[in-house]
């Protein structure tokens, strides 16, 4: 099938990425002609672990284009994918003004039949403003082609999005039309093979589905960071919780993982996003406040307890830093805690000696040049002459590293984890404070 995606983010690329794998033929529009030149020269904007070859392979083979011209993207394809970004707005809420643009694009340049695929996270009600928006622009052309607009939300996680998508729990589609529907089920038969995993429902159900399923993790999140404060103030440790609650299918070993937060594009700007759309319709949304609350506390929790053990005044105080992206495998740094924590140091008048395997230069281009940021090359460089060691991203790196060269490298043996990685009792034994989330030191 002929393919259009507009907006070549993490979801487009990813997605025509795949959909091109399976043998459609796929073609990538974005406005940015520089992030177009880039991908026709085999440069991948983002780090994402397989989505390079993928996308040269395609690339190579003729069937994944790109381009910065609407009119091409809207000429070639039956299936017009809107994966542009939804920003969050001054208050919260999500910006629709990309997505409304590429509805008007669209509107503008077609002269046939288009199934119009809201694939970017929007609220519920969105559909409808695209498709107003594309009748109003063919209104004014005086032309009347036939369109569906559907949502058909996606569930990648950022890290794992080439086999998320390649492999679907589940396709989720929005529309109460026939026409619409089987050109989505011909276009996603490749990954619809095994079992049934296309699921259709009304629009605006499957607009509200992805916000949910958003919203249900975070509150995951948000819970057990709660227990975790409360398991260190009544002596318990959270570990042993999570291992008796996540045996219980009904709840699951999925997100319980107390930390320091969520980060990263969707959780927080996702949760604020359907606490604005409960409040425009005065529907008080406590859950999703109280999880968004707790969220906001939980990455300052680190910082307290280094506040806790080496006082207020952090001034000359020298921190070594392991892990800044929001998770493992990314190099994303949007609303990841490692920020808070060194903004907070940095405050305090402390400085930061960091390492991560995949985040610096985006840390440097979001930090610049500063004396209180020495991003260093390896996990070893940051411990030199360190007053402690914090680890903020649980990295498959750092879960086993060489105590005693960490212990001969720090000023005093302290560890701060925000990830859990270490047993308590076998770091006392090794001669470290450690201090930890919801355990005993
Ligand atoms: C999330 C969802 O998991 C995807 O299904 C969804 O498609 C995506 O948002 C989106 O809306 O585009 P992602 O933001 O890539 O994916 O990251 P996750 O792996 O879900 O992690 C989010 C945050 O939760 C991270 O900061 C992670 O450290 C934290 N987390 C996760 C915990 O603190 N504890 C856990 O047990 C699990």
């Amino acid at each position: 099938m002929k393919v259009t995606v507009f907006g070549i983010g993490y979801v487009g690329l990813v997605q025509g990425a795949i959909l091109a794998e399976v043998g459609h033929d796929v073609c990538c529009v974005d406005v940015d002609s520089a992030k177009i030149e880039k991908l026709k020269n085999g440069v991948i904007p983002i780090y994402e672990p397989g989505l390079e070859t993928l996308v040269k392979e395609n690339f190579d083979s003729g069937r994944l284009h790109f381009t910065t011209s609407a009119e091409e993207g809207v000429g070639h394809g039956e299936i017009q994918f809107i994966a542009v970004g939804t920003p969050p707005d001054e208050d919260g809420s999500a910006d629709l003004k990309y997505v409304l643009a590429v509805a008007e694009t669209i509107a503008t340049h077609m002269n046939t039949y288009k199934v119009v695929v809201d694939k970017s996270t929007v609220p519920v009600g969105t559909a409808d403003k695209v498709s107003q928006k594309i009748a109003q622009v063919l209104k004014e052309r005086n032309v009347a082609f036939p369109f569906d607009v559907i949502s058909n939300p996606e569930f990648l996680k950022e890290g794992s999005a080439v086999n998320d998508c390649m492999r679907p729990d589940r396709i989720i589609i929005g529309t109460d039309s026939d026409r619409a529907e089987e050109a989505m089920r011909e276009l996603y038969a490749p990954f619809n093979r095994n079992h049934e995993k296309m699921i259709v429902m009304d629009v605006r159900s499957a607009e509200l589905t992805k916000y949910a399923a958003n919203c249900m993790l975070a509150t995951k999140i948000s819970f057990m960071n709660e227990m975790a404060n409360l398991a260190e103030k009544l002596g318990a440790d959270i570990e042993h919780v999570r291992q008796g609650i996540g045996s219980d299918p009904r709840i699951g070993y999925h997100f319980i993982y107390p930390g320091i937060g969520y980060g990263g594009s969707c959780f927080p700007k996702d949760v604020q996003a359907l606490i604005r759309t409960a409040d425009s319709i005065k529907f008080d949304a406590t859950v999703l406040k109280a999880v968004e609350a707790r969220n906001y506390a939980q990455k300052n929790v680190l910082f307290e307890k280094v506040q806790k053990y080496f006082g207020d005044n952090l001034k000359g105080k020298v921190f070594a830093v392991w892990g800044l992206s929001f998770k493992p495998n990314t190099d994303d740094m949007r609303e990841a805690p490692s920020r808070v924590l060194m903004e907070s140091l940095w405050d305090a008048g402390a400085s930061v000696q960091a390492y991560d395997p995949e985040a610096m230069e985006e840390t440097q281009r979001i930090y610049g040049s500063r004396e209180s940021l020495n991003l260093v090359g390896t996990k070893e460089a940051a411990l030199r002459n360190a007053d402690a060691l914090l680890i903020l991203t649980e990295w498959q790196a750092f879960k086993a590293p060489d105590f005693e060269f960490i212990k001969s490298q720090l000023k005093s043996p302290v560890i701060f984890d925000g990830r859990n990685l270490y047993e308590p009792h076998r770091m006392k034994s090794k001669g470290f404070t450690y201090v930890s989330i919801g355990r005993a030191g």
